[in-house]
């Protein structure tokens, strides 16, 4: 397709307006949010950037076309005419994903049959249990065609092999970090740190590398990939930063987790993590105020919510009285419990969905 094409990046609801900021920044010029995510116009190469570079990203869906389509029959038709050759390989199995809303064609197992129909016509392989997916939405007699260039959801960085009871995926940490304006330019406190991921990314931004660098994506085993372009999209260096990046947990194995996962992603030189309660955190050492960012357990995920009411504050506590000259951001399910901190939040009314829970960040101006 030599012609630019629509390309959806997709993020859970409530993050579109942080993903689009993320993107126009990057310099995806017309980054325009929708619901599910944003779409812009781009090129092949615009699909590899966004897959290799965006950190607030679910996935990267290319659309490669589409057809009015009142029946099966039509259906059938057009879908043998589709010019799948420039996309897919015939050596690469294809799985079809169909769905239809409003539309006259409106039984997805047979719209499924005729378009796997219409790729063997064209002699491109099609299994159920394929890696490649071509998504199919039928929505007011429109059929459009996508293909996921991701694989692998994008929060698969691809280094945190251990993980705790309820890790924060990797994109949603970048997007809040985003969300309380930490921008690379100062030092991330994570007392309840887990796995470790709110100061590995935050240590990543702050060294410019990109969170595709060493993983594998879908798009690699598309008839339209050309390994030498994309290979030049990774060839940026790293910034040097003296910023340090730190993260606590009470649970022992957790930090030997986010040890791990430091060093896996080649960050462990800028991160500190030790074994700590948050009743002894302390403000680090020779660090100047930057930005404490929390997920704290909260009842709807992980254990009971009563004694959680004490944790937080204690956690407010110790944030108010310590961290003089700090912002603080707490992402939580509940906002009775970001209310036991007697933190001074910011009103926010904005919720964001992890894992199928309704989350919310609060935060604080300096303290
Ligand atoms: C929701 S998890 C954080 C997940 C983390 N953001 C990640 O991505 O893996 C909450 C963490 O708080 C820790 N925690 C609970 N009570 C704590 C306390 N009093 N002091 C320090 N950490 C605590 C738990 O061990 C758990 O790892």
């Amino acid at each position: 397709m030599s012609k630019p094409f629509d390309i959806f990046v997709s993020v859970p609801p409530g993050f579109e307006p942080l993903m689009q900021a993320e993107m126009l920044e990057r310099g995806f010029t017309g980054a325009t949010a929708i619901a599910g995510g944003v779409t812009f116009k781009g090129h092949w190469k615009g699909v590899w950037r966004a897959n290799l570079e965006l950190r607030g990203a679910s996935r990267v869906l290319a659309r490669i076309g589409g057809f009015r389509v009142f029946s099966l029959g039509q259906l059938d038709h057009l879908s043998c005419e589709f010019p799948w050759a420039e996309t897919l390989f015939s050596d690469i199995p294809v799985r079809v994903e169909v769905t239809c809303l409003k539309s006259k064609v409106y039984h997805e197992k047979a719209a499924i049959e005729r378009i796997e129909k219409g790729l063997r016509t064209s002699g491109i392989p099609v299994e159920s249990d394929a890696d490649i997916v071509l998504k199919v939405r039928i929505e007011n007699d429109y059929c459009q065609f996508s293909i996921d260039t991701s694989g692998d959801a994008l929060h698969k960085r691809g280094f945190k092999e251990a993980t705790g009871k309820a890790p924060m995926r990797e994109n949603l940490a970048a997007l809040f970090l985003r969300a309380c304006g930490y921008d690379g330019n100062e030092s991330v406190v994570d007392p309840m740190c887990g796995s470790g991921t709110f100061p590995i990314e935050a240590a990543e931004i702050a060294m410019g590398l990109a969170p595709g660098r060493e993983r594998n994506f879908a798009f690699q085993h598309l008839a339209s990939f050309k390994p030498d372009m994309c290979e030049a999209l990774k060839q940026a260096e790293p910034r040097q930063t003296d910023l340090r990046f730190y993260g606590y947990d009470r649970d022992s194995g957790a930090i030997e987790n986010a040890k791990g996962n430091a060093e896996r992603a080649e960050v462990s030189d800028h991160v500190t993590f030790a074994h700590q309660s948050i009743s002894d955190l302390q403000p680090p050492e020779g660090t100047k105020p930057g930005l404490v960012m929390i997920n704290p357990p909260y009842g709807a995920r992980v254990g009971n919510k009563r004694p959680l009411f004490a944790l937080y504050g204690t956690m407010g506590e110790v944030l108010k009285s310590r961290f003089k000259g700090w912002r603080v951001g707490v992402v939580t399910s509940d906002t009775g419990l970001a209310k036991a901190s007697g933190l001074p939040f910011k009103p926010s009314k904005e919720t964001y969905s992890h894992g199928g829970i309704r989350i919310r960040l609060f935060q604080t101006d300096v303290l």
